[in-house]
């Protein structure tokens, strides 16, 4: 794994984001792997603002995200699909059609999981999958626990993964509690993975990634066995020198 530390959020995301732009342009029907959460909005926004300025085009390009709550209806405010819709695809070029996002209301949730490995059997692999760090080192929404063998699955979320999120919901009771989450096998698959870590509160996460052994108690730690990853981290998250 490189490690790259970025002196404030904002260059993290610059140069993340300048990561997929070259990406895209080498290859303009790549396959990227996106994630939600707070991590990534600065560098999606970056996204918008560079094919606003330069065009680069995103109209060949295939996103598969990582995951989606269950339960939640698509236009809900907190689905990950409303996310997507308007902090990215809505203003750029990228045809709806080739954005994948895990039908979180399907009605056989089971189903949905095999469907969404399959669309990523044929439509992969992914190029460069993005990913966000849980606090307790998940990943996607692949709790500690989770078999490094997963491929698409629903999981129960924790009480402290649901707590991180409850900042984006009204309440605490409002966070859905189970999800389905690309796995951990499936993550593996990328052939370039994008960690983001920014925030003190991501620090601890961050050593125990960097300092521990590949366990299925911290599913990051898998990353470890990745051929090609580039952990790109904030000064608040990374401070060693
Ligand atoms: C969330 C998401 C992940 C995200 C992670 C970190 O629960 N399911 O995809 O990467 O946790 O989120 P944040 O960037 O808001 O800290």
């Amino acid at each position: 794994m490189d490690i790259i530390t970025a002196p404030s959020y904002e260059a993290m995301s610059e140069a993340a984001a300048n990561q997929i732009i070259d990406l895209v342009k080498l290859n303009p029907h790549s396959v990227l792997g996106l994630a939600t959460g707070g991590t990534p909005t600065k560098m999606y926004e970056l996204l918008i603002k560079d094919h606003l300025a330069h065009h680069t085009s995103y109209k060949n390009v295939t996103s598969f995200n990582l995951d989606e709550y269950a339960g939640l209806k698509k236009d809900h405010p907190n689905s990950y699909f409303s996310y997507m819709n308007q902090t990215l695809f809505m203003h750029l070029d990228i045809q709806q059609q080739h954005t994948f996002i895990p039908n979180g209301i399907a009605e056989s949730l089971e189903k949905e999981c095999a469907r969404y490995d399959q669309l990523l059997q044929d439509m992969g692999p992914i190029d460069l999958q993005v990913l966000g760090l849980g606090e307790n080192g998940h990943i996607g929404f692949n709790e500690p626990g989770t078999s490094f063998e997963s491929e698409t699955h629903i999981v129960r979320l924790t009480e402290s993964t649901r707590h991180a999120n409850a900042r984006f919901f009204g309440s605490m009771d409002e966070v859905p509690t189970h999800a389905v989450t690309m796995g951990i096998k499936s993550i593996m698959k990328a052939k370039e993975i994008l960690l983001l870590v920014s925030g003190k509160n991501k620090k601890n996460a961050l050593e125990r990634l960097l300092d521990g052994p590949v366990s299925e108690d911290f599913p990051a730690s898998i990353l470890k066995k990745h051929p090609k990853v580039k952990i790109i981290a904030d000064k608040s998250a990374y401070s060693r020198t």
